[in-house]
């Protein structure tokens, strides 16, 4: 009689405990921004820290995510999955023209390097943080066995670092590599990156490479300095932008060779919509982008991307209010009229403050 009443008691008490127990792992596993992410989550998502307050609400109200997708699907997964879906709709749409359109090219072809060994195509976009990649795959190919010891002379020179162009392939085996080779690059900003661009070209002027300011500035000055009588001093912002926003710039490009690679549209350097990019990296989230895409290709137990100083991979408004202070609002205009693709394709927002 006495033990069956000590054994259940026993029960209560084990049930007891499993309820205050059930209560503490659930409050233990409840995200800390309090963004209701399931607990399926937690296990998959080590990135989920680094994520913005916006991307992550915003994929709470689109993605409806279950616990089935998030299971198999990342965050970074689902950005990915939002910025394809995105670049396919522009594309698809037409009304860009040839501001989304650009044929396969030799220009093009020019552009993307080849892993053969691991079966990668990499599409250049200057001043995205492009050498680091190239570092990547120079090493992937063998030809060195580490990043550190490539020589930075080496890195550009492609007789010498066993990193071919796609153009240096039969239109076969281009068409073999394009169909079945996995296939990324890497953008941000596009005002930004001129920005970029002309402070590397024609700013800081590198000694190595003086034809930017001995060659071409001179002929973009001549062309489209506002005041005549200030012909001398350097290149300035606002010629710059002139040009490029002129719609007969390409008169000009020809004249300047393969060196336009650093300010031409995303469109003209890889055809996005011409070719599937199987993974479309931003500037401004590399931090999660690089590694992600390492492991897409399947080379992540290879090869890590160098480490990214902090804050360089932000946007900064202020720096693109400040340029273009200088730069008259038809001309602003005119150039996001020129870039006005690359900004839908890849999501970046139309920068309003500079029209006010
Ligand atoms: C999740 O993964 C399973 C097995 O790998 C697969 O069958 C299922 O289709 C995936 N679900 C989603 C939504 O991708
Ligand atoms: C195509 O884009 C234009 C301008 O952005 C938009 O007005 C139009 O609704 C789009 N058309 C389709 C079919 O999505
Ligand atoms: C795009 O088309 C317009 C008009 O059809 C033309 O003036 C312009 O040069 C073209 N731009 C490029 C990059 O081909
Ligand atoms: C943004 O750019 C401005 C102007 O170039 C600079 O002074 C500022 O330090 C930058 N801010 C950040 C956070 O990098």
């Amino acid at each position: 009689m006495h033990h069956r009443w000590l054994l259940l008691l026993a029960c209560f008490w084990v049930l007891f405990m499993l309820l205050v127990a059930s209560k503490f792992i659930a409050l233990t596993m409840r995200s800390p921004e309090g963004y209701g992410i399931r607990q399926g989550s937690l296990t998959v998502l080590p990135e989920l820290e680094k994520m913005t307050v916006t991307e992550a609400r915003k994929f709470q109200i689109n993605g409806q995510p279950t616990a089935d997708t998030l299971k198999n699907m990342t965050f970074i997964d689902v950005i990915q999955k939002e910025r394809q879906e995105l670049l396919r709709s522009i594309c698809r749409n037409g009304s860009q023209g040839n501001r989304s359109h650009s044929a396969i090219s030799k220009f093009v072809l020019d552009r993307i390097f080849v892993s053969d060994k691991h079966k990668i195509l990499f599409c250049q976009t200057p001043k995205v943080g492009n050498t680091q990649w190239k570092k990547v795959l120079i090493v992937l190919n063998g030809a060195f066995s580490s990043i550190e010891d490539i020589p930075e002379n080496v890195v550009h020179d492609h007789d010498k670092n066993g990193l071919p162009r796609l153009s240096s392939y039969s239109m076969a085996d281009v068409r073999e590599r394009l169909n079945s080779y996995f296939k990324f690059l890497i953008v941000r900003d596009p005002f930004e990156r001129l920005i970029s661009a002309y402070k590397d070209k024609f700013v800081h002027n590198p000694r190595f490479e003086p034809w930017y300011k001995h060659n071409i500035a001179p002929v973009i000055i001549r062309k489209y300095r506002k005041d005549r009588s200030e012909i001398r001093g350097g290149l300035q912002f606002q010629d710059f932008v002139r040009y490029l926003g002129d719609p007969n710039h390409r008169f000009m490009d020809l004249q300047f060779g393969d060196h336009i690679i650093h300010w031409v549209t995303y469109v003209e350097l890889c055809a996005p919509c011409e070719i599937n990019y199987n993974v479309i990296g931003h500037h401004e989230t590399l931090e999660e982008d690089a590694p992600y895409i390492l492991r897409e290709a399947g080379i992540e137990k290879l090869v890590s991307y160098p480490a990214i100083p902090p804050g360089i991979t932000k946007y900064n408004q202020s720096k693109v209010e400040y340029y273009f202070s200088k730069v008259s609002k038809r001309d602003i205009k005119r150039l996001y009229d020129r870039f006005e693709g690359d900004f839908k394709l890849f999501g970046y927002k139309e920068p309003t403050f500079l029209f006010r």
